[in-house]
């Protein structure tokens, strides 16, 4: 073999032998993570769960069928309908928050359409459930995530 090849090719091997060497003993620079995740209980158990929810909703619907100014909404309905809108109410919540419930009742756009409710409407419903948590102590962080999921249901309930 030729010479120069001969020593070229030593310090090739030479290279990847100290390349080899230095990765091998490159430290080890991520520090070991500590911290501990917590996974955040779902709203519903933060709410207080299935008793606290059926609270809130209960006294929330009462306030709408007293309500003078939801009277073309709400006045219509026997105390059959009245229970039934409490008990749909529950599951919806219940489902929407993460808990255990499965909702049956028709879409938030069924069980709306031709009511004929306007943004004013709607925000009156939605200050209702407002007071309501504020009367039941509900922290403000649970409150703005509970009423995130509601407001989202707006443009499937306003027709204007
Ligand atoms: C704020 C958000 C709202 C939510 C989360 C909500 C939720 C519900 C649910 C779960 C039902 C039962 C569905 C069914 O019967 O299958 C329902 C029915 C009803 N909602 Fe709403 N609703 C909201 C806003 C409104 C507004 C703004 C009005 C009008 C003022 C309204 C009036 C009614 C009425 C009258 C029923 C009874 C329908 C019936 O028995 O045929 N809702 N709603």
């Amino acid at each position: 073999m030729d010479l120069r090849l001969l020593i070229v090719s030593g310090l090739l091997v030479a290279l990847g032998v100290s390349a080899f060497l230095i990765f091998q003993v490159e430290p080890n620079t991520q520090q070991a993570d500590t911290r501990i995740e917590v996974a955040e209980a779902p709203l519903f158990e933060r709410l207080g769960g299935a008793p606290a929810i059926a609270a809130v909703v209960e006294t929330f619907a009462n306030r709408l069928f007293d309500d003078p100014e939801l009277e073309p909404f709400f006045g219509s309905l026997n105390e059959t309908r009245q229970q039934r809108f409490i008990d749909l109410n529950i599951d919806f919540i219940c489902q929407a928050t993460g808990g255990p419930c499965v909702y049956t009742g028709r879409s938030m756009f069924d069980a709306h359409r031709g009511m004929g409710t306007s943004n004013d409407v709607f925000d009156v419903v939605f200050n209702h459930l407002v007071t309501v948590l504020n009367d039941f102590d509900v922290p403000r962080p649970l409150q703005r995530e509970l009423l995130l999921l509601v407001e989202s249901t707006r443009s499937d309930i306003v027709e204007e």
